[in-house]
């Protein structure tokens, strides 16, 4: 089965319900070459998967170039793939001897020129601000978001880790629908169905990106009573519906409402077509809050 597309019906764009993730590249075992990168943007595409989430920062600055090369060497994929890349994080380092944020106009417009410029395309089809920063000016953002959208340079923005009331900050300014909030979200940070996030995503009607899915792969490598617990869990569940654990562990996003976008974080083709091959198990809502139970350690009220 190929993964389905999720539309954004205020964007008049659709991505792939599960969106392959960037943050890794240059971790992967078999290397991050330019046929590595090539053989894993096909892979991916094979499955149904055409959505990459990148941002300026992953592999020290250096991975949107790495993948911009494979795109210069195969132009042909341009056509077939969603690009979304992030900005607004300053690292330390010879530049600058503090991290922090940037969001004035010159900085989001000097980060999406490089973005364009390393990722070799002509336009981004989403660009989100990395992290909520506490000098951010939303008039001065919505004033670039719309200078680079007239410029063709970017089709949508949104934002990462905002919390609502700076979701609503930042969208009151803008006359475009920002186009998503990606937030954390796994079972050991449920905190998103419970905060208000997922809620006002529904009620602008726009889905939730979610980053960590597997929580870093924590899941999978339980060190607590509760990480333990959490697997045995899923591996029972997983027993019942004749699928394996991070199958259930992908459904059980797929049952929220507010249409959930995970991000895919392994290197490695046989797990990343298992997640792919998750849309056919559909969960109980009791196996659903089942699963939330163990996860947080306590029932529900
Ligand atoms: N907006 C933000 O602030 C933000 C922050 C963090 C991440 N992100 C985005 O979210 C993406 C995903 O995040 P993530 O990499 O943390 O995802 P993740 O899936 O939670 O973590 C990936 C790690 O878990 C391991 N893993 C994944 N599936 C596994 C499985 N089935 N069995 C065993 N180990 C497994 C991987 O190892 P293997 O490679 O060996 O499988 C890898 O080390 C990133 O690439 C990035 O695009 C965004």
């Amino acid at each position: 089965m190929m993964v389905p597309q999720i539309n954004f019906p205020k964007h008049n764009l659709s991505i792939s319900r599960l969106v392959y993730g960037i943050w890794r590249l240059h971790e992967d075992k078999l290397g991050f070459g330019e046929d590595r990168i090539y053989e894993k943007i096909n892979f991916c595409l094979g499955l149904g998967i055409d959505t990459f989430d990148h941002a300026d920062i992953y592999g020290d600055f250096e991975n949107e170039e790495r993948f911009g090369n494979v795109l210069k060497k195969y132009p042909d994929l341009k056509q077939k793939i969603k690009i979304i890349t992030k900005c607004g994080i300053q690292v330390p380092g010879a530049k600058f001897p503090t991290k922090h944020y940037n969001t004035s106009k010159e900085h989001i417009r000097y980060s999406v020129e490089r973005s364009l410029r390393k990722l070799q395309v002509e336009c981004l089809d989403v660009v989100l601000i990395h992290r909520p920063d506490p000098l951010m000016d939303p008039s001065e953002m919505a004033e670039v978001f719309e200078s680079l959208i007239q410029e063709g340079k970017v089709k949508h923005f949104g934002v990462s880790n905002f919390t609502t009331s700076q979701f609503q900050m930042v969208q009151s300014k803008y006359n475009r629908p920002l186009f998503t909030n990606q937030v954390e979200f796994h079972l050991f940070c449920t905190e998103p169905m419970f905060d208000g996030t997922f809620d006002q995503m529904m009620e602008v009607g726009i889905h939730p990106m979610i980053w960590s899915p597997t929580a870093g792969g924590k899941l999978f490598t339980p060190k607590t009573d509760l990480e333990s617990k959490t697997l045995t869990k899923l591996q029972e569940i997983a027993k019942k519906y004749g699928a394996s654990v991070d199958q259930i562990l992908y459904s059980w996003f797929l049952n929220h409402p507010a249409g959930l976008v995970p991000i895919l974080g392994t290197n490695d083709s046989k797990r990343i077509e298992s997640a792919a091959n998750c849309f056919s198990f559909p969960l109980t809502r009791v196996d659903w809050f089942s699963i939330l139970e163990v996860a947080r350690g306590r029932e529900v009220a």
